[in-house]
């Protein structure tokens, strides 16, 4: 078993990583939840037939009333409908600020539990179970939570950190290949902005790393590391948290123009590849390095480009809501494990990417 230990300067908490962890929830859940009589488990049509009883039947020990809210897989359904369904069961199970959610699967899910935790009785306690590589290595830490609106994604949210995150990898044996590589998109984010080490592992696996669920565990234990340094140094993402961010301005609007039908870590990639080759343009990154880069994304099974034209990525760019007033954060890696946050403005921006 590895833990890691997020210290966010408006709480602490583990991370717990390994095989079968589900086994020590009862053990953990009451270290952290002291008093509490009631739980609501929240999960969706994929993940809940596969492991929301297991989840049940651990906790059975600990005599909580149990109860559910299983919604209907797919970013589509990330809304306030579903956050006001949640409300509706805990305000009539008589919830009270010392019981609890868990949110049973991927980013979808935990972003949803999060965000109906923060928000119902002003604030309680969320433990994630993360099912889905993504949300391991990113979603399910560093306390962000949100939903979408018709005018965008992740626009309503709130920073709640959890009290407790579970990350159990023989959860991922039942992730569809697809799903898989794109969380590798975030897992190589990680190894380009800040961790040579994560980059050569992923190198040597050659391309594979759910064979060997030893190895997975590991490269998700240094994933979660990785953020959880982040997220320690700049929890409410005004500084460092911003180099999460690369291949990210890029990616989001090609998701977006995609009217969401892409997925978002294949979005990721591309704009990563999109801003490793503007960086090379640009002299601030070396040819051997960025080959590298582009290589590990390919041998993954990523995207290293995308046919969007720099003017449309900008124009797309000046419309995110992580602008702030004319100017842009762009990141940029300047070597492998060193990332740059860097001011631009549309003209800037626009001539970074054309060079
Ligand atoms: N809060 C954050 O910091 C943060 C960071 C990154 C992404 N996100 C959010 O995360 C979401 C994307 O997460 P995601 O890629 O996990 O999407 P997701 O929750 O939709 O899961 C992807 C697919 O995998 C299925 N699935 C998940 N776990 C499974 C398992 N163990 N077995 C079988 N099927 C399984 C789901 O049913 C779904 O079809 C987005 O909404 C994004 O905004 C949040
Ligand atoms: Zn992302």
């Amino acid at each position: 078993m590895r833990t890691v230990r997020v210290n966010a300067a408006s709480k602490s908490y583990d991370v717990i990583i390994c095989r079968n962890a589900v086994d020590v929830l009862p053990y953990e859940v009451q270290k952290v939840c002291p008093g509490a009589l009631k739980v609501l488990i929240v999960s969706e049509s994929n993940v809940a037939p596969l492991y929301l009883d297991l989840v049940k039947s651990k906790l059975k020990i600990n005599g909580y009333e149990i109860i559910s809210h299983v919604f209907e897989a797919g970013e589509q359904n990330k809304g306030i409908n579903e956050i006001a369904a949640m409300w509706n069961k805990m305000a009539e199970a008589g919830f009270t600020r010392t019981d609890f959610v868990i949110g049973l699967g991927g980013g979808v899910t935990t972003d949803m539990a999060g965000f109906a935790a923060s928000t119902f009785l002003r604030g309680i306690k969320v433990i994630q179970l993360p099912t889905s590589l993504l949300a391991m290595v990113d979603a399910s830490v560093g306390g962000k939570t949100g939903i979408d609106i018709p005018m965008g994604k992740n626009q309503v949210g709130a920073f709640w950190q959890p009290s407790l995150v579970l990350e159990d990898i023989s959860f991922l044996k039942t992730l569809p290949d697809e799903v898989f590589t794109e969380g590798m998109g975030e897992v190589t984010k990680h190894a380009f902005i800040m961790d040579p080490e994560l980059l050569e592992k992923l190198e040597k696996a050659n391309g594979d790393i759910r064979s060997d669920e030893a190895l997975l565990e590991e490269i998700v234990y240094m994933n979660v590391a990785d953020k959880a340094s982040v997220v320690g140094e700049d929890e409410n993402d005004n500084g460092r948290r911003q180099t999460l961010n690369f291949g990210h301005t890029v990616g989001h609007v090609i998701e977006r123009d995609s009217g969401f039908t892409k997925p978002h870590g294949i979005c990721v990639a591309k704009g990563m590849g999109i801003m490793i080759d503007a960086c090379v343009r640009a002299g601030t990154l070396d040819t051997s390095d960025a080959e590298r880069m582009k290589n590990l994304l390919k041998l993954y099974k990523l995207p290293v480009t995308d046919d969007i034209t720099p003017e449309a990525i900008v124009e797309g760019a000046m419309n995110d809501k992580k602008k702030r007033g004319d100017t842009l954060s762009v990141i940029l890696v300047n070597k492998i494990g060193k990332a740059e946050i860097r001011k631009m403005n549309k003209e800037e921006f626009l001539k970074f990417l054309s060079v």
